[in-house]
């Protein structure tokens, strides 16, 4: 419920309560990522067909099998998040070519918490960064959430539903990964960040700080608004303090407004911040301020919250394209999606660093996070990275679900000085219809609502022609492929600014420089254009050579798995990145690089230089340079010299002797750079060039590692294949290899892989707390082996919430009437009585009343590794004499009347038992079951 925006009032900073302390029940953002149990495969539960289940199967928390509260979950692999169970398993020729041959099926994830009793009265929220794909989540068998796709992120208010104290909460997680949303590898599982936010019950809402600047005049505008949110049962006015704080840490400007927040309502608190100059946005310097959002009631700190924020504008000029704080700014942009050799969709935060850095190397001044919106930490990276964003959405579809996903999106990133541009669809059949142009206009307008600075787009494979049609209701007309309508459409509607949002679309396979259909290899001679796109070099200069067109998003930045194109079985994963899947670069790279690169030389000779048996014949010598001219001498003679076309690049034929080959950049005669490549002998040694020498030891901290081969004169071996070994020794351990051939089958989660081309990579990550260092070792037959060591570096631990054991509680009891006379323990309830019994959960506390005598019965589900002989049924308190049965068989008894507890060795047995306590009651005393009743694992 929304409720009004509240009167605003700006105070001086001065006598704002801003000083005082924090307090200990303000805001924690726990990392929930630790101690998961995680099955393969779905959990069947039995059929319902009798009337006492059928009765139950309805209620809120009666959920069954493994979303059950007491499912017996022993067994389970204990693991950490983020997850990626597709990537674990083994390529599959019967499995999806687009999914790259992995099986992604069903899979179940359970989680024990246990949450102090200071924590009740607290908003709790739990959150999934993404699941893939269609996921359902229970809290204490009550289903809290369902999620049709695996790239949003959930916000759960599970405030009603957790329990405190010693009692253990359960989270289940059923993942249908069978569900598909991409044509490309999704992944499977719980494959980015699970948080636990703890807040007061008068909070900030998640996301609920929107803070965007806008150039006003001469100086700058911040609109400031937050949304607060209480599950509090009364009202509570309270204010918002605003500080803005630049990027040495100095506020700049402060504001405060007060609000009145009803119980179990939200409500908006907005204000403006002014100022004059500050520092800009850039790609070159992309300063970050900060907004800090302080909620108080009384001066009392309930809650605070903080976003970074940019100083820039973006217009897009229907003839001139993108403007970046006024600057013209083309577009040199990459799509991606977002698997990694080695961990699959399941990537790191530091090795999301190592790809964006490798692009930005590249000279890639923009991103289309293809077909869907990242991980909420790769967009703080373009943030400080200085890269610009296209933010797509995933489905095009308004309705209530989906219009969900998108306004999640927007609402999530809409602070971002790098996100430029959203994008609400990815080439859809009814883009040129009617329907299309309505659906479009709907979600153009919810992301309206929420932003009103950017232009929104969407990528149009079609129907830009059509009388009515989708690009109508854009800001921006974002064409795929298509080069032969750009300057049709740019006449017949000038005023429409447009962009490339994919192109190119052209194969290569990393280090080869031959053709081999029959092999599956492409050569990197950028020469094979799939049908519907172009080479590297006419992608780009369709498009350079067009002002009106703001810049292009070649396909792809980087290969993933899946989409083998234009090959299938054994090709596993794709051809069309600039960069393979493990991040090395391919020729392409240093084509786009020579493209886009202004501020140094670039001369790089596309070719190794191992051609045995070749010797005399010509040889195709591309050098990808930035400078006007280039001159190539082989074994330091001149053998050829020729002028770089800024677009094609310059390609010589060299006849083959073996030796140095070295390209000299020119500019005016002068040498501005120069690049060699040199044949090589026979591999002789292992390399190992980690990415990084020191790790933090946070447990996330990822270092891609490359190995490589040299001969025994130290020259890198570029054809070279051997199989390496791996060995990880110390603080951390190793999470995937990888070597970028589309066609190898070898696994990602192994500790050996095959050099392709020369490379190969392993990922090692640090162990939490660890102290000291990481030893790798790389082997293979016949090599040198070679060693690295990496040092770990003290950081900060993210805060976790630590995972509970699991604990068979039995909450759900039925209550006989009192009898005056003994009852009979064994006595059947019909299932089709839902009333003769009472209903209750411990305590079930009796008044005092004439002697007499009640039955309690539950039913309880004994867990494997508590079904030994050995548990204990435990009855923490019960008042009166009492007697326990199991299964119609008594167990033992308690004979003193007095509260106190009652405990029974629990037999071996069958996993599902009834229990039935009988208590007597004493006359003029209360009775019951007066405190939880639990299965106490021995050993616990
Ligand atoms: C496009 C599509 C991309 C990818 C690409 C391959 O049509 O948007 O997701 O499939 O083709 O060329």
């Amino acid at each position: 419920m929304k409720i009004r925006t509240i009167e605003v009032l700006c105070l001086l900073w001065a006598l704002a309560t801003c000083c005082a302390p924090a307090s200990a029940a303000e805001r924690e953002r726990l990392s929930l990522d630790q101690g998961w149990l995680f099955h393969l495969g779905d959990v069947p539960t039995f059929p319902i067909r009798d009337h006492g289940s059928s009765y139950y199967n309805g209620k809120a928390d009666g959920a069954w099998g493994a979303a059950a509260a007491d499912f017996d979950d022993s067994g389970w692999r204990r693991l950490d998040l983020p997850h990626d169970w597709a990537v674990e398993g083994p390529f599959d020729a019967k499995e999806n070519p687009s999914q790259g041959y992995r099986h992604r099926g069903i899979g179940w994830y359970r989680r024990y918490l246990q949450l102090p009793n200071s924590d009740r009265g607290r908003h709790i929220e739990l959150q999934f960064d993404a699941v893939a794909t269609n996921s359902t989540v229970w809290i204490n068998g009550i289903v809290v959430n369902r999620n049709w796709s695996g790239y949003n992120g959930r916000n759960l208010d599970v405030t009603p539903y957790l329990r405190y104290g010693d009692d253990i909460n359960t989270i289940a997680v059923r993942v249908d990964a069978d569900a598909m949303e991409g044509w490309w590898y999704e992944g499977a599982g719980i494959y980015r960040h699970t948080w636990l936010v703890k807040r007061d019950a008068v909070h900030i809402a998640t996301d609920g700080l929107h803070a965007d600047p806008v150039r006003s005049g001469k100086g700058w505008t911040l609109p400031v608004a937050v949304t607060l949110e209480s599950s509090a049962a009364t009202a509570h006015p309270v204010s918002v303090d605003v500080s803005l704080i630049d990027p040495a840490g100095v506020e700049v400007s402060h504001g405060s407004v007060r609000a009145t927040v009803q119980p179990l309502a939200t409500s908006d608190a907005s204000l403006h911040l002014e100022l004059r100059a500050p520092r800009l946005w850039t790609l070159s310097d992309p300063n970050l301020y900060r907004v800090r959002a302080v909620l108080r009631e009384g001066g009392r700190p309930l809650d605070r919250t903080e976003v970074q924020t940019g100083f820039r504008t973006i217009r897009f000029d229907p003839d001139k394209g993108l403007f970046l704080n006024g600057a013209s700014t083309k577009i040199q942009g990459v799509c991606i999606h977002q698997d990694h050799a080695g961990v699959g969709v399941a990537v790191p935060e530091s090795i999301w660093e190592f790809r964006l850095r490798r692009l930005k190397e590249m000279g890639v001044n923009a991103i289309r996070f293809a077909h869907n919106a990242p991980a909420a930490e790769v967009l703080a990276m373009t943030d400080r990275l200085g890269l610009l964003v296209l933010d797509e959405n995933r489905h095009f579809n308004p309705s209530p679900d989906y219009l969900q996903q998108l306004t999640w999106m927007v609402r999530r990133d809409r602070n971002h000085p790098s996100v430029m541009i959203w994008s609400i669809f990815n080439e859809e059949p009814l883009q040129g219809t009617e329907v299309g142009y309505e659906m479009a206009r709907r979600m153009v307008s919810a992301v309206k609502v929420l932003d009103a600075t950017r232009p929104v787009t969407a990528a149009m494979h079609a129907g830009l022609f059509t009388p009515v049609n989708a690009a109508q209701a854009l800001d921006v007309v974002g064409l795929n492929y298509q080069s032969w309508a750009y300057d049709r459409y740019h006449k017949e509607h000038p005023t429409r600014p447009m962009t490339s949002t994919e192109d190119t679309s052209a194969y290569m396979s990393r280090g080869e420089f031959r053709n081999d259909p029959a092999a599956h290899v492409m050569d990197s001679y950028d020469d094979q254009p799939s049908s519907w796109g172009t080479t590297h070099r006419e992608g780009w200069r369709a498009i350079a050579a067009r002002p009106f067109i703001a810049g292009s998003f070649l396909w792809s930045g980087i290969d993933y798995r899946g989409e083998p194109t234009p090959y299938e079985w054994p090709s596993a994963s794709s051809f069309f990145g600039a960069i393979d899947l493990a991040g090395f670069p391919k020729a392409a790279f240093y084509i786009h690089q020579a493209h886009w690169v202004k501020d140094r030389p670039v001369v790089k000779i596309l070719p190794h230089w191992n051609w045995p048996g070749r010797e005399g014949q010509p040889v195709k010598v591309m050098v990808a340079s930035n400078a006007p001219r280039v001159r190539l001498l082989l074994n330091g003679q001149v053998v050829a010299e020729g002028d770089v076309d800024p677009i094609d690049m310059a390609s010589f034929n060299v006849p083959y002797t073996a030796g140095v080959l070295e390209a000299v950049a020119l500019r005016g005669g002068v040498e501005l750079a120069r690049d060699k490549v040199e044949t090589s002998g026979p591999p002789a040694r292992l390399v190992l060039t980690p990415d990084r020498r020191a790790l933090a030891n946070d447990g996330l901290d990822a270092v891609p590692v490359t190995v490589s081969a040299v001969d025994a004169q130290g020259r890198p071996v570029p054809l070279a294949n051997a199989l390496v070994r791996f060995d990880v020794e110390g603080e951390g351990s190793l999470i995937g290899v990888g070597n970028g051939d589309p066609n190898s089958h070898e696994a990602d989660k192994a500790s050996e892989r095959s050099l392709y081309n020369g490379l190969a990579q392993l990922i090692v990550q640090s162990r939490r707390g660890g102290t000291g260092a990481l030893s790798l070792r790389a082997s293979a037959a016949g090599l040198q082996e070679a060693h690295a060591e990496l040092t770990l570096q003290a950081a900060p631990a993210v805060a976790s919430a630590p995972s509970a054991e699991p604990t068979t509680y039995m909450l759900v009891w039925r209550i006989s009437p009192p009898q005056a006379t003994r009852a009979d323990p064994k006595v059947v309830v019909a299932g089709n009585d839902m009333n003769s019994w009472g209903w209750g959960e411990p305590p079930m506390r009796q008044e005092p009343e004439a002697q007499a005598y009640r039955l309690y019965r539950s039913e309880v589900n004994v867990r494997a590794d508590a079904n030994d002989g050995h548990a204990l049924l435990t009855f923490r308190k019960v008042a009166g004499s009492a007697e326990v049965w199991v299964d119609g068989a008594k167990l033992g008894d308690k004979q003193n009347p007095e509260p106190g507890p009652l405990s029974v060795p629990l037999p071996r047995g069958a996993t599902h038992r009834q229990v039935t306590l009988m208590v007597q009651s004493t006359p003029g005393q209360p009775s019951g079951i007066l405190d939880r009743v639990l299965v106490e694992h021995s050993g616990r």
